[in-house]
């Protein structure tokens, strides 16, 4: 499994949710894992490896966690400014704008169900890996004054992307 760049179709596909929680899952969250590690990522959503599978893996410090099939079902009306970066988009980072926490309903790897409070760096970790399950980058969610400096920069990835 290679990491998908900015350009490739596939990482603004809406990913189906996950139906199997088997063997193949495990394997495949086990491979997500290993490659946002060697990557220096903190996650790492399935459609970045070119699966469109509701599935993403992140580790906010604590540990690896996989999340499956999330849902978003209220943000926090406070919101905080912080610097991002994606592992699609190589060497670019800039700050969004996002909800302070969220509450998340999702399944871990053996289908069982949680909602959970994701607050402050996680909070951010896992809005933005649920993101990718959409086709959304963090690049869609930043200023405009930003999105025009950071064009140049962006084309050259797609170009590179594209070969
Ligand atoms: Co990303």
């Amino acid at each position: 499994m290679t990491i998908r760049i900015l350009g490739d179709p596939v990482l603004r596909e809406k990913s189906e949710r996950a139906t199997k929680f088997d063997e193949n899952l495990h394997t495949f969250i086990k491979n997500l894992t290993e490659i946002m590690y060697r990557d220096d990522g903190v996650g790492l959503a399935a459609p970045q490896v070119g699966i469109l599978k509701r599935v993403f893996v992140f580790d906010d410090g604590e540990g690896s966690k996989a999340i499956i099939n999330p849902e978003i079902i209220e943000t926090s009306a406070e919101m905080t400014e912080i610097e991002e970066g994606c592992l699609s988009i190589p060497d670019v980072y800039a700050n969004v704008i996002r909800p302070k926490w969220v509450r998340m309903v999702y399944q871990d790897e053996n289908g069982e169900g949680h909602e959970k409070i994701f607050d402050n760096y996680s909070g951010r970790i896992v809005q933005h890996e649920s993101d990718h399950l959409n086709g959304i980058l963090f690049i869609d969610r930043i200023s405009n004054a930003k999105k025009i400096l950071l064009k140049p920069k962006l084309n050259a990835i797609k170009r590179k992307s594209a070969t």
